[in-house]
């Protein structure tokens, strides 16, 4: 028995969605266990690509239980949505599939309304995804916040929208200058909702715990990532809930004691979408030409993602903070038309060489990279199935990254297709 967490190494996007919808042949419940729809994970099967914000990447194997835990904040049009599209391609054809926890906080309007409001008049703006994530855990930390339980208890929901907009309206209107929003409009579409969810309310804690005691194997799926941690990350550049190892137990009520793998997902580049720093950016044509090479544009928003060479200073960082017992790297096959490839192995700050990264986003903005360099390799290894495949400068590229950050490379991924996968060993094994 293994029970196994999907973290993001870097600042999102690197490929976790694929990685899960691996590794979910091996699990019988799959979790989300914080972040919101500022998620996107990407799954291709055949000709298909599917977008989840919310439903765990699991969802595609039928059988396997998809659980959204308590930590997560969940919007319920994007929630619907979500299962109305699945459902329709052929997906989550039995609704027990999915279990979404009665105690995770509801994104409301006004949440939206707010994000969007603050990053509209903010002269330091953090580029949020606009889907009303931090406002949401504002309110679950501030005690203001509506669970998925209150709304589907009519009196409840009614009282605390009575409690709650007002003090909302006030902002939106007299700070901020935006259109106050209506009581009864949102009264009738968000119980609308909540009838349509109902069924799928349960108890995370209780379902995985039920779970490891019949010898099941789990797997967590974080959202985000390390960088973007609100404690550990490029603060104030970062989302609004615990993407570390930390945030598995807080948000899915599993106790650390029954987690035995943090596999950490990292590119073998990197990229960032929003604001904040990155100091292995690269602002020149190589920038573009990762970006078209990898499409670098953002799955929940379209942006265009910022890009640069892997950063092994960040990814150590990683490591130690969530204790990663292995690493899955992700879009080699980006890299492949590259006559010589860089990493980032040190900063430089005010002139002194640094190893470890600072802890402080002023401080961090103002390093440079120091980089190493390393031969390409020239060769499409889009269909390399084994280690043995990859040509000898792809795989000297991987083991410098392993000894960089010092930690085993798991999982090569070299295209977006299950089947460009190369595994280097099982982490439920
Ligand atoms: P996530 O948020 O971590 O799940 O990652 P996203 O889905 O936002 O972004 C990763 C993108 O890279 C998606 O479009 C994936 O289909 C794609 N992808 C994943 N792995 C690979 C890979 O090894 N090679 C290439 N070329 N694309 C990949
Ligand atoms: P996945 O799970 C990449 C970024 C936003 C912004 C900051 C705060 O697909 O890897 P928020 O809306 O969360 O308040 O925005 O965090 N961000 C992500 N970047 N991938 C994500 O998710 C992200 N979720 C949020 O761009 O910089
Ligand atoms: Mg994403």
């Amino acid at each position: 028995m293994a029970n196994v967490v999907i973290i993001g190494a870097q600042w999102g996007d690197e490929g976790k969605g694929k990685v899960v919808d691996i590794y979910t042949e091996h699990a019988q419940q799959v979790v989300r266990y914080q972040g919101g729809n500022n998620a996107g994970h990407t799954l291709v099967v055949g000709n298909e690509t599917i977008v989840l914000h919310l439903i765990p990447s699991g969802i595609l194997h039928p059988g396997k239980r998809c659980i959204i835990g308590n930590g997560v904040v969940l919007d319920p049009k994007i929630f619907l949505g979500e299962i109305e599209g699945l459902k329709k391609r052929g997906y989550m054809q039995d609704d027990s599939q999915l279990v979404v926890d009665s105690n995770l906080h509801v994104i409301m309007p006004w949440h939206k309304a707010i994000d969007l409001a603050r990053e509209k008049h903010a002269d330091r703006k953090i580029g949020t995804t606009g889907r009303g994530i931090g406002p949401t855990y504002e309110d679950k930390v501030g005690r203001r916040g509506i669970r998925m339980s209150d709304l589907v208890k009519p009196q409840v929901f009614r009282r605390k929208l009575k409690e709650i907009l007002p003090e909302k309206n006030f902002l939106l209107e007299n700070f901020f200058g935006e259109a106050p929003l209506d009581e009864e409009q949102i009264f009738a579409e968000y119980s609308s909702y909540a009838q349509q969810i109902e069924k799928y309310i349960g108890c995370c804690s209780r379902s995985l715990n039920k779970a490891i005691e019949e010898g099941a194997n789990l797997l967590f799926e974080g959202a985000q990532g390390t960088l973007l941690d609100i404690d550990h990350g490029t603060y104030p550049y970062v989302t609004s809930s615990s993407t570390c190892i930390g945030g598995v137990c807080t948000g899915s009520g599993v106790a650390a004691r029954h987690i035995n793998g943090v596999i950490g997902i990292t590119k073998a580049y990197c990229t960032r979408v929003g604001e904040g720093p990155f100091p292995s950016e690269l602002h020149d044509e190589m920038g573009e030409n990762l970006r078209k090479a990898g499409s670098e544009f953002g799955a929940t928003t379209g942006r265009p993602r910022r890009c640069g060479w892997f950063d092994a200073v960040a990814l150590r960082e990683a490591v130690r903070l969530n204790g990663m017992t292995g690493l899955a790297i992700t879009k080699l096959d980006v890299l492949s038309e590259l006559d010589s490839i860089k990493i980032c192995t040190a900063y430089s700050y005010k002139g002194e060489l640094i190893e470890d990264f600072p802890r402080d986003a002023d401080i961090l903005q103002e390093c440079t990279p120091v980089y190493e360099e390393f031969p390409g390799w020239g060769s499409d290894i889009c269909e390399a199935k084994s280690m043995a495949d990859l040509p000898d400068a792809a795989k000297a590229y991987l083991a410098k990254l392993e000894e960089l950050v010092n930690c085993p490379a798991v999982l090569i991924s070299v295209g977006p297709r299950r089947d460009q996968t190369i595994q280097v060993s099982n982490p439920f094994a």
